[in-house]
């Protein structure tokens, strides 16, 4: 006996998170919201739709849509000092780290206003944060190219108003690509939630402290930065690109992945939950061809993913393993074809997931059997023993 666990002090065995707000079957590769599957939501659906939806349970009627839609309309302006927090900030500075620094900063301003108690305040820091969000990450996109912020354009929906924010300039008019508007509104959708990852179980743990909003959702914000994360569709078109200037083959790369030399991974493979194909990946997949065909442009790195990821399900490393293409294999070279910067990938997942990360911390909040987090811990350490010349 090395020592006490946890469990010999009696600690009731902390049962696994009860949530009401997505489902996820990893050996069937079934994704639900609010038990509305996946597929059916990302073709049929709108961000803002689907954002109600997990928040609040079911789906909208028109006019509640409408009235959320305008609500979060009328809080897209960022207060003006904020642009001198941005300025301090280096343009070197990677987009999640401004959009985390900036999400924190942002609850300076409505600290009067952020008891976790007070449903007027959470709806209105849920309004704000979804209004917000979008306008920090072009922010953080303008400044990593060095061009002048511009300010939301209310008369346009939330995708279109985003796209401009991050592609439009002050020395002309932008004009919006449906073809960019369908498949970024898909793409936001197929993120907006997945269970208890790792920046959902984040900002629920830092929620259940009693934190505001904003301080948990910065906080997601940082877990979902990972390249075992979110930071992996960055990760992916590295790899991808490396590959590509390299010249090594593909069944090289897959070689020394599988002999896992200097800890190489195949980014974009693999899951804590899905032992099959990620229903998100398959959608992203399909929609990767049709994108590129429709805005002219074509990748000779996503016939390197195909190729990759033909190889690896072929392999018996990767399907004893159960290792399949999930959600961020095939996301960053849509994100690339429309003009996005790597750096930029994990900054749009982030504004997927936020409406995931709103729903699971007012569920959290609300929940009257919510507890203080706190992890439970098997001790592996040294028996007790005496301080030298003591005892
Ligand atoms: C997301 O949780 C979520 O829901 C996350 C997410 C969401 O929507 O929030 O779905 C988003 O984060 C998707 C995952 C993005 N990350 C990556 O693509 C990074 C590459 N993938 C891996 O690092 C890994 O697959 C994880 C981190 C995703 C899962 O890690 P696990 O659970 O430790 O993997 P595992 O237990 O299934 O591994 C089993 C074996 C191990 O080898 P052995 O020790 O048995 O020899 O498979 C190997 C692992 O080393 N393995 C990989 C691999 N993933 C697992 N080998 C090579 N390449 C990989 N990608």
């Amino acid at each position: 006996q090395t020592g006490h666990t946890s469990l010999d002090y009696g600690f009731v065995n902390t049962a696994a998170t009860k949530s009401a707000i997505t489902y996820i079957d990893g050996d069937q590769g079934i994704l639900r919201y609010r038990g509305y599957p996946i597929e059916q939501l990302a073709k049929n659906s709108t961000y803002l739709e689907t954002a109600w939806l997990l928040i609040y349970g079911e789906l909208p009627s028109a006019s509640e849509l409408a009235d959320f839609d305008t609500r979060i309309r009328r809080h897209t302006l960022l207060h003006e000092d904020l642009k001198r927090f941005f300025s301090a900030l280096p343009h070197t500075a990677h987009p999640m780290s401004v959009l985390s620094a900036a999400t924190a900063a942002l609850s300076t301003y409505y600290e009067s206003h952020s008891d976790p108690h007070n449903p007027e305040h959470v709806e209105l820091n849920t309004i704000r944060m979804l209004a917000k969000l979008p306008v920090i990450a072009a922010y953080a996109h303008k400044k990593s190219v060095g061009q002048a912020f511009l300010y939301p354009d209310n008369s346009l929906s939330f995708v279109d108003n985003f796209l401009k924010l991050n592609f439009g300039v002050l020395s002309e008019e932008y004009e919006i690509s449906p073809v960019m508007s369908r498949a970024l509104e898909r793409l936001l959708i197929l993120h907006e939630d997945h269970e208890q990852n790792a920046s959902t179980s984040t900002v629920r743990l830092v929620g259940s402290t009693g934190a505001n909003l904003f301080s948990s959702i910065s906080a997601g914000i940082n877990a979902l930065s990972g390249p075992l994360h979110g930071g992996a569709n960055e990760a992916v078109l590295e790899m991808l690109g490396r590959m590509r200037d390299s010249g090594e083959s593909v069944q090289r790369f897959v070689e020394r992945v599988k002999n896992k030399e200097d800890g190489v991974k195949l980014m974009g493979f693999g899951h804590r939950v899905y032992k099959n194909y990620d229903p998100r990946a398959k959608l992203v997949k399909e929609s990767a061809d049709e994108v590129l065909a429709e805005l002219g442009v074509s990748d000779p790195l996503l016939d390197l993913a195909k190729e990759l990821e033909e190889i690896a399900l072929n392999d018996d490393y990767f399907k004893e393993r159960r290792l399949y293409p999930n959600v961020d294999f095939y996301t960053g070279v849509i994100y690339k074809a429309m003009g996005f910067p790597t750096r930029m990938f994990t900054v749009l997942f982030a504004i997927g997931r936020l409406p995931g990360w709103l729903a699971h911390w007012r569920e959290m909040n609300t929940d009257p059997q919510t507890k203080i987090g706190r992890p439970q811990q098997l001790y592996t350490g040294a028996p007790e023993r005496n301080y030298p010349g003591v005892g």
